[in-house]
């Protein structure tokens, strides 16, 4: 089977309440997304999208429903998942080559072959020369693309970003978002990102997803639609400029305002 074919995650009927107060956020979500590709997440604030990125990357049980990465659950599966979030969460004690080889050291992988894995990681993310700088000497882009690192260096299969560039300025954005694209071409690896641009989100993805509530009100939400982002790659800038890009904006905003 063509790989990109393959199922990697999939969710069955996957329903979410948080228990303490009883808020039902997600309700029967089934989803399948395939090994290699790109899909991004969209829908309001506070709508349940990083709940269910909790849940694909086995932070959070869901109440009912089943979740499998690669055919087994996240807990059994061993499928090393990489997540990053919106503030970095950087070590400001370490440098940045410090900070990307803490997986590393967390899996007891000796000195000489975590050094090869961290230089090449900060080389693929562009910070090579800043291995030394702490968190405090880089700018928010530069930290961002540590944390990138970080959550790549140890291979994972499955990279979950939870609106990782919601802190930086609409320029850094976009250069992100294209460097992004190239790490991920670079390696072989299941994209999962939510984030609140609807730019970004088509920009990057092979597949958007709209989250919201069928009755329009909030809770519990689901997935709406599914829309397939058909432009070709590798992507430049300039796709940007294509009816096609525009058309694809269109339906990811519609779909976003008739979540029904
Ligand atoms: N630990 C929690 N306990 C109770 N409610 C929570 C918890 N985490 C999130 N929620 C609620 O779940 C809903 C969805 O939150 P979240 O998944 O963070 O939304 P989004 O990422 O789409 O902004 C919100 O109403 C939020 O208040
Ligand atoms: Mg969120």
């Amino acid at each position: 089977m063509d790989e990109k074919q393959r199922p990697f995650i999939q969710l069955d009927n996957i329903s979410h309440i948080f228990e303490d107060d009883g808020t039902h956020v997600l309700d029967n979500i089934s989803l399948t997304i395939c090994a290699g590709a790109f899909v991004t997440l969209v829908g309001s604030s506070g709508v349940g999208k990083s709940t269910l990125l909790r849940i694909l990357g086995g932070l959070l049980l869901p109440t009912t429903g089943d979740v499998w990465l690669n055919g087994r659950s996240p807990l059994e599966s061993h499928a090393p998942v990489g997540i990053v979030f919106q503030r970095d969460n950087l070590m400001p004690w370490r440098t940045a080559y410090e900070n990307v080889r803490l997986p590393l050291e967390l899996k007891g992988i000796k000195d000489a072959e975590s050094d090869e894995k961290v230089r090449a990681m900060l080389d693929l993310v562009g910070l090579s020369g800043f291995e030394q700088n702490y968190p405090s000497q880089l700018s928010g882009g530069m930290a961002q693309r540590v944390a990138i690192a970080r959550a790549l260096v140890h291979r994972p299969t499955l990279l979950l970003l939870d609106e990782p560039f919601g802190a930086l300025d609409a320029l850094t954005r976009e250069r992100m978002g294209q460097e992004l694209l190239r790490i991920w071409q670079a390696n072989p690896v299941t994209v999962f990102m939510v984030t609140h641009s609807i730019d970004e989100a088509v920009f990057l993805a092979d597949d958007v997803l709209v989250m919201g509530s069928p009755d329009n009100n909030g809770h519990p939400a689901t997935i709406t639609h599914h829309i397939p982002i058909p432009l070709p790659r590798p992507r430049a800038f300039a796709v940007r400029q294509t009816t096609e890009f525009m058309r694809c904006e269109t339906a990811v905003r519609d779909a976003i305002q008739n979540e029904g």
